[in-house]
């Protein structure tokens, strides 16, 4: 039974929402794009950093809630490969405010019944932040709720090059044959293997790019963009993109009624 009332009370906007929503027409996996934390600070004539501070309160939000919806999955974008390039006292402090909410937020990813799974190339990472979230998916990892995945240090292009790299070895000493290659395959040797394909993709603070993030497992996400800086990201604005997910059709490259051929050819 999903925790509706630890999620909305009763009589709230938020309960609202939910309760137009039908329980087979939740996604199972959402996907995050965590953005415009600098521009949030700009506006408060802050330094970006404290942008990234503020949302902090946005991440424990969202996982929360979605751990409350019963999600499967919740993948967030925190740090991309390409982030790097951004000044290094934003980048340590980036690293600083992910210690602190590891630090911090373990206890309530337990409470909630969350396995935590990092992803990316972790082994690029400080010592101090591997052995961080190494600590946080061991104490997790007898959970049987939401997957928290937590992008650090990824890219969807440095994701497919370190499969492509794996399956080139395996392809040396004959343990992979080409044969065996197949889209099965390839999810099953992605970062989210075992988990579905996100069916949402959210993006905050009304950019309309993907940023190098999921790039495979998106091929038929919908998309979601708001224009809400993610400091100013609620549990309100995760169950809209839901509820507008909710009312969207999806194809694969199909027809949406197969009823449909069936008349199509009683009228020929
Ligand atoms: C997202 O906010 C956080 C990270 C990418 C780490 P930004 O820092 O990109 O904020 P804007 O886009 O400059 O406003
Ligand atoms: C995407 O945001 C990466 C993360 C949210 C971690 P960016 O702010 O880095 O992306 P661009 O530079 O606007 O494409
Ligand atoms: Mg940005």
């Amino acid at each position: 039974m999903r925790d509706l009332d630890r999620l909305a009370a009763p009589g709230t906007p938020e309960r609202e929402i939910l309760d137009r929503l039908a329980p087979e027409s939740l996604p199972r996996h959402i996907a995050i794009i965590m953005d415009g934390n600098g521009r949030w600070a700009r506006q408060r004539g802050l330094p970006r950093v404290e942008g990234h501070r503020a949302g902090i309160r946005a991440v424990r939000e969202s996982v929360e809630a979605a751990a409350r919806l019963e999600l499967e999955a919740l993948t967030l974008y925190a740090f991309s490969t390409e982030n790097w390039k951004r000044p290094r006292w934003e980048v340590r402090t980036l690293m600083a405010l992910l210690k602190e909410y590891l630090a911090k937020e373990l206890r309530t990813m337990v409470e909630n019944n969350v396995r935590f799974r990092p992803i990316g190339r972790l082994g690029e990472l400080e010592t101090e932040i591997q052995d961080g979230l190494q600590r946080a998916v061991e104490a997790t990892s007898s959970n049987t709720g939401l997957v928290f995945q937590i992008a650090l240090n990824y890219s969807g292009r440095t994701e497919l090059v370190d499969l492509m790299r794996a399956a080139a070895l395996a392809g040396r000493d004959r343990s992979l044959l080409p044969d065996r290659i197949d889209e099965a395959w390839v999810a099953e040797h992605l970062v989210t293997a075992g988990l579905p394909d996100p069916d949402l993709l959210i993006r905050t603070s009304g950019e309309l790019r993907i940023s190098n993030f999921l790039l495979w497992q998106i091929a038929y996400a919908e998309l979601h963009f708001t224009s809400v800086l993610w400091p100013d990201f609620t549990t309100r604005d995760l169950l809209l993109a839901v509820a507008d997910y909710a009312r969207r059709e999806r194809r694969y490259g199909g027809v949406v009624e197969p009823g449909q051929d069936a008349a199509d050819e009683a009228t020929e």
